[in-house]
């Protein structure tokens, strides 16, 4: 991977107009372009799935950063993945507010309900650190890009089921 030298937008990456142009106005919110590479690569990443190192090298110059400081963010936090994942990526929030309501049984319930899908690999529970914003319906976990909140013990029991056949995570 080269350094990138800006935001040179070359116009031939690997991400569509839109998401190319919604990084462009989230870091035309920000006083520092570099406050915005979090966002933009989850913006990427929910595009692309993950992030190869093209679409970092393309985000990297959309923000207008050097490709390594894109890269080393992408290593280094949790929520960003550089490897292809599974077909279902079911994300739990272990923060204060969940654990207090029951996040770590949710992960167990889960990792227990979904046992066949992990282990042919179709399927992953994470835990994350990384507060969702949604402490006030915990506990809850992300599936794919949908919230799936309030996870008592029925929920949990219908969000097993609904993922136990589902083909792509999608429960909305
Ligand atoms: S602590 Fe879990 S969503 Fe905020």
């Amino acid at each position: 991977m080269t350094e990138g030298s800006g935001a040179r937008g070359q116009g031939s990456g690997v991400l569509s107009d839109r998401t190319r142009a919604s990084i462009a106005a989230l870091v035309a919110l920000y006083p520092e372009r570099r406050t915005a590479l979090l966002p933009a690569l989850k913006m990427a990443q929910a595009e692309v799935g993950y992030l190869p190192p093209e679409v970092i090298a393309e985000t990297a110059d959309l923000v207008g950063v050097p490709h390594s400081a894109a890269l080393e963010l992408a290593v280094f936090y949790t929520m960003l993945h550089t490897e292809p994942g599974p077909e279902t990526r079911v994300v739990v929030c272990a923060q204060l507010p969940c654990a207090l309501r029951g996040a770590e049984g949710l992960i167990r319930d889960l990792r227990s309900g979904l046992a066949t899908r992990i282990a042919d690999g179709s399927l992953e529970v994470e835990r994350t650190s990384e507060c969702f914003g949604a402490c006030h319906r915990a506990p809850m976990a992300r599936v794919g890009e949908v919230y799936r909140e309030n996870l008592d013990a029925t929920a949990r029991q219908q969000l097993i089921g609904e993922l136990s056949g589902s083909t792509n995570g999608r429960t909305h």
